[in-house]
């Protein structure tokens, strides 16, 4: 009997064209372009394709099992701590503005006894991604061994690592899909998201979901559907994951960008630092500790009592990074003042996430170094009281040809009002300065 084999134009041409991929195409495209068999112009296309017509759950779940195939897969079932077992588990966000959660978070969780194997990502689209954040620290690397994965686990309870060897058709796809606008498509984010988390071996997940202007997908019906889809392929591997829905119609917190995002977390892991960040990354430590079977501690402790930052701080010493370096921020800068009195009332997401892309945090081409100190600092966030002439925004930047792009990115996408409006009552895209959603939107699982 002859052998099917496949080749990449007509893998492309029946997506092109509507069709569903069977599981072997499936199979075939993903193991090819893995090992170099299948062009990154092919995959460009097929992705492109996806994005346009879309797979179905049988099609996603395919999908997310040949790229976890795709590499190695990291078991830590006998990870012990002084005789006991101990739980591991993870979060993951589907991308935000401002989302330096994880930072925090991992910290937290490892107080509180737990521990976090977090395979973390890089930028995306208008999106900042934890290991540029972090390697802005100087010293600081995620490439580090399983072994010492492993080590640091047992040692400190966390470790933030490039994916690696785990899921390494996501690494191409995903670093393919950020510089060929195929980032916002159902399918590819819960395969991307799903490959990595069910390769890293954690015990349980937690995905934050957004919903919003920042948000890949943009209405709540779609980060619904996203959010039931992962859940579902995190429990037909026997993996216990939860998703919560978060609004992201307005930046998280009250820096954006690479090092600036870092000197948040650290005020948030002194116990201060902005109300939403502290109250997300609470929120997501009960579930993640609720999943991992730990009762009796309060995550919200860990950040007044100094435990959870010992535990950055030993995370960061680990991975060679020098906690007590000066974080970076740009040479250049700019600053936009209020044009008048009033209250803050809007901050357009999705409007400050391409700002600071433009600023140099984010990549235009495959590999492209990011700007550590390149960001903005919001100084009013919405419902704060607003003085004429005073800052509302500073960009930073080490580039200044990149300014006024820049600005021409964020003009128009904020407002100073007279007075809040009710919540909900403003209609079309600028909102009200209570945001129009709750943080918290809901729990899916
Ligand atoms: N995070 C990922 O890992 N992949 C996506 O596609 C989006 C967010």
């Amino acid at each position: 009997m002859t052998e099917f084999t496949f080749d990449a134009p007509t893998v492309i041409r029946a997506k092109r064209d509507g069709f569903r991929l069977t599981d072997e195409a499936i199979d075939w495209v993903i193991d090819a372009y893995t090992h170099g068999g299948v062009a990154d112009e092919q995959m460009s296309a097929l992705l492109m394709a996806i994005f346009l017509r879309g797979m179905d759950r049988g099609e996603i779940s395919r999908w997310t099992t040949a790229m976890i195939a795709s590499g190695e897969k990291l078991d830590f079932s006998d990870l012990r701590r002084d005789g006991r077992r101990v739980p591991t588990v993870d979060k993951h966000s589907t991308g935000g503005v401002g989302d330096k959660i994880t930072i925090p978070l991992v910290a937290v969780i490892a107080a509180c006894g737990a521990a976090v194997p977090q395979a973390a990502g890089r930028g995306l689209g208008h999106t900042g991604g934890t290991l540029d954040k972090l390697e802005s620290i100087p010293g600081f690397t995620a490439e580090i061994t399983k072994t010492q994965v492993r080590q640091q686990l047992l040692e400190i309870g966390a470790a933030i690592f490039a994916a690696g060897e785990l899921a390494p058709a996501d690494r191409k796809i995903y670093a393919l899909r950020d510089v060929t606008g195929t980032v916002e498509s159902l399918p590819l984010i819960a395969s991307s998201v799903m490959s990595k988390k069910l390769a890293e071996g954690a015990d349980a997940l937690v995905l934050d979901v957004k919903v919003g202007r920042g948000a890949f997908l943009k209405t709540e019906a779609e980060s619904r559907e996203l959010a039931a889809t992962m859940v579902e392929l995190g429990l037909a591997q026997g993996v216990p994951t939860r998703a919560v829905l978060t609004d992201m119609d307005i930046p998280l917190g009250r820096a954006v960008g690479n090092a600036i995002e870092v000197a948040e977390s650290l005020e948030v892991l002194a116990g201060g630092g902005p109300d939403d960040v502290v109250e997300l990354t609470i929120r997501l430590a009960v579930e993640m500790l609720d999943l991992a079977g730990i009762d009796g501690r309060d995550p919200a402790q860990t950040l007044r009592d100094g435990t959870a930052m010992d535990r950055f701080r030993a995370l960061v010493a680990a991975q060679g990074g020098d906690v007590h370096a000066q974080l970076p921020i740009g040479s250049h800068s700019e600053t936009v003042l209020a044009p008048r009195g009033g209250t803050m009332g809007d901050i357009n997401a999705m409007a400050m996430g391409l700002t600071v892309w433009r600023l140099g945090a984010g990549r235009a081409h495959p590999g492209e170094r990011v700007q550590s100190g390149a960001g903005v600092r919001i100084h009013r966030r919405p419902g704060e009281p607003v003085s004429a002439g005073e800052p509302l925004f500073t960009l930073y930047t080490d580039n200044p040809q990149r300014l006024p792009a820049a600005m021409g990115e964020l003009d128009g996408s904020w407002s100073v009002v007279d007075t809040c409006p009710p919540a909900g009552s403003i209609p079309g895209s600028l909102r009200s300065c209570p945001p129009v959603r709750p943080l918290i939107i809901d729990r899916i699982g």
